[in-house]
């Protein structure tokens, strides 16, 4: 299979370069996103490979069904930036990578609440600079708190396992619960009512699109921890903005942002920030902003590689036959809707 690869980042072609002999496929790497203006450059090739801050719409899907593409293959897990039901109507197939590593993530969810709690990020730079005072770092204990989790799939259910080995209280909410999670259901407002550390683990749909808004940030107890490590359009940016501002919040780890598809992934160091909400919130001494790399571990990586090529293969075995494993059928699209 041909597969042009979107949005290419260094990291990504050790473990695919090395596995793409066993997987009969040949890759031609493209540094850009995919949009309806870059979907062109696909020509040629069967399938397109893309991230999570490929635009998928319509406008992109209806070039690569001219041009005759057959598979969006995503190396992630969450699907919010394709349009299933342009690609279904297509006649374009979808895969995903449904679970590389949901400890990464979830590792990646606590070291942010323990990075904002503790403010290690000022504390390091502090001693970096000989300063060794502790002033104004105080933190408080994870154990005894509440860790109110939105989402108990496969990452929301590990860092539920890591809340637990603190020795915090874990709640949460899903409207699919798991009868093996560690916590007790309640529901979405209730979770918000009790918790001290809301951490978001559920995917971007319509109906999780700014779950956190000025609503149901007023809801919350005074000086919660809110973790994002799902998708940045889950939170109403400026509502969160407002809530720092007022010191409703305790503070935010972020590794997710609505508007990071300009910037995620980038290096703009000696640039000017356009986007005054992102600058606002690095603004904050009490946020933590990471940028999308709570999957980026070793373990992860390698096995993104193989998942996607399985999922390459699985689809040329099928000839556009059957469905196979990792595939989002046209099903799961009218479920959504
Ligand atoms: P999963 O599919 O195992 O779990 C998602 C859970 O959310 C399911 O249990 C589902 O029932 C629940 N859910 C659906 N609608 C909901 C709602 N309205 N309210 C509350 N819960 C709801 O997915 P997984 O692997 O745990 O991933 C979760 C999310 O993490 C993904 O959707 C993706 O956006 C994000 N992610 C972020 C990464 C990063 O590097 N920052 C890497 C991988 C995933």
């Amino acid at each position: 299979m041909k597969i042009a690869f979107y949005d290419v980042k260094p990291y990504d072609k050790p473990w695919f370069d090395r596995l793409a002999p066993e997987y009969d496929c040949e890759i031609k790497y493209l540094d850009y996103h995919l949009n309806v203006d870059t979907a062109r450059f696909s020509e040629t090739c069967e399938v397109v490979c893309v991230f999570v801050n490929d635009m998928v719409d319509k406008a992109a899907i209806d070039v690569l069904a001219e041009i005759g593409v057959k598979l969006i293959a995503l190396r992630c897990a969450g699907y919010n930036n394709v349009d299933l039901k342009s690609a279904c109507e297509a006649g374009i197939r979808v895969v995903r990578v449904p679970e590389y590593s949901p400890a990464a993530v979830a590792e990646h969810a606590m070291a942010l609440l323990l990075c904002v709690n503790r403010k290690i990020h000022r504390a390091y730079s502090r001693t970096r600079e000989n300063n060794f005072n502790i002033n104004g770092l105080i933190g408080f204990d994870l154990q005894g708190k509440t860790a109110g989790i939105i989402g108990t799939g496969k990452i929301g259910s590990a860092f539920a396992r890591i809340c637990n080995g603190f020795g915090m209280r874990v709640i949460a909410y899903d409207p699919s619960p798991d009868e093996n999670f560690v916590g007790d259901y309640f529901s979405l407002d209730e979770v918000f009512r009790q918790s001290d550390i809301v951490s978001l683990h559920c995917p971007l749909v319509p109906q999780t699109r700014h779950m956190l808004n000025g609503e149901t940030i007023a809801a919350l107890k005074d000086g919660v921890v809110i973790i994002n490590t799902s998708r940045g359009g889950l939170i109403d940016t400026p509502a969160l903005i407002n809530a720092l501002k007022s010191k409703k919040l305790y503070g935010a780890g972020l590794d997710v942002y609505e508007e990071e598809a300009d910037y995620f992934f980038g290096d703009y160091s000696a640039e000017i920030i356009t986007d005054d909400d992102l600058a606002r919130l690095l603004s904050f001494p009490n946020v933590v902003l990471t940028s999308h790399q709570a999957f980026f571990t070793e373990e992860a990586t390698r096995q993104i590689a193989e998942t996607t090529l399985k999922n390459i293969q699985d689809f040329s075995a099928s000839n556009n036959g059957g469905s196979f494993v990792n595939e989002i059928t046209c099903d799961n699209v009218k479920r959504l809707n």
